[in-house]
């Protein structure tokens, strides 16, 4: 089943600026999807769709199968549905203490106190968090700030989550860290959406990536599909993962030949591959 579907979406900012052009893109129940794209290529834009904070110039979204409209009872449903984590926290945290800002939607919500106050831990638990309940958002590291914007969708038991560029700022551990914590919640069965510009990170933990550029998809597919397309990734402002990079040197210089359709995109990818090349 589809989660989300954006069919034939186009969106003029009121300056004129087309930051969409005729966006067909779907995501199925389960899945880890990137939406893959340089600055500017319309991925905020795009997933402020996704709940309906945007509405589209023309086109349609749907969730789970069914048309978003935008009177207050569908936005209402969406947004409990879909959570968007903003690329800067500085965005979503408000509250003066953490447990207050992770409350903040569940109350909205009219969950009770109690139950609100489990939702508060349990989210805090699940995003490495304990013990920070009473600080101010805004002593917190930036890469513990993203947790807790985390933490605060997760409050709302959302069936959807959306990422917009999660890793971006982090340093390298707090980038898998987040991954990996996003990996987690994958497997406990909440769909995710993630945008970037980190050809490095994408193939550890997405089986499917769209690729967007000057407001359109311009390729769909595996990771294999759309780094096999070097081609259309150079175009949109990408380049290759490191390793893969190496592999295209190696292979034009003859050292290893491994064709275009099969350079590997991840460590491990490159010593099976590599290392059998050499035996
Ligand atoms: N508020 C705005 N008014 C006018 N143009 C905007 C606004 N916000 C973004 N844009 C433009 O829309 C395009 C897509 O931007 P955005 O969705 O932020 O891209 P991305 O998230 O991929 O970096 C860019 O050309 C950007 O300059
Ligand atoms: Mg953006």
């Amino acid at each position: 089943m589809n989660v989300i579907e954006a069919k034939n979406i186009t969106y003029k900012y009121p300056d004129g600026t087309t930051a969409l052009n005729n966006i067909n893109f779907k995501v199925e129940k389960g899945d880890i999807v990137s939406l893959l794209g340089p600055n500017g290529a319309g991925k905020s834009t795009l997933f402020l769709h996704f709940n309906g904070i945007f509405t589209p110039t023309s086109g349609e979204i749907f969730i789970n199968e069914k048309k978003l409209e935008q009177d207050k009872k569908s936005l209402l449903e969406a947004r409990q549905t879909v959570g968007i984590v903003f690329q800067n926290p500085d965005d979503q945290l408000f509250a003066p203490t953490v447990e207050e800002d992770i409350a903040f939607g569940p109350l909205n919500l009219e969950k009770s106190l109690e139950e609100t106050k489990k939702l508060v831990e349990s989210s805090l638990k699940k995003v490495g968090m304990e013990g920070f309940e009473k600080k101010p958002p805004h002593h917190l590291s930036g890469g513990q700030k993203k947790r807790i914007a985390i933490a605060g969708i997760l409050a709302m038991s959302p069936e959807i989550m959306i990422l917009d560029e999660p890793t971006s700022g982090l340093d390298p551990k707090g980038a898998s860290q987040i991954l990996r914590l996003l990996y987690g919640l994958n497997k406990e069965g909440i769909t995710i959406i993630i945008s970037t510009h980190d050809v490095d990170l994408v193939p550890l933990y997405s089986k499917k990536i769209n690729v967007m550029e000057h407001g359109a998809i311009v390729k769909k597919g595996s990771p294999k599909e759309v780094f096999g397309d070097i081609n259309i990734i150079r175009s949109s402002n990408l380049r290759l993962p490191r390793i893969t990079h190496l592999a295209e040197i190696l292979d034009k210089e003859d050292a290893v030949k491994l064709g275009a359709d099969s350079y590997p995109l991840t460590i491990s990818q490159a010593r099976r591959d590599i290392l059998n090349k050499l035996d």
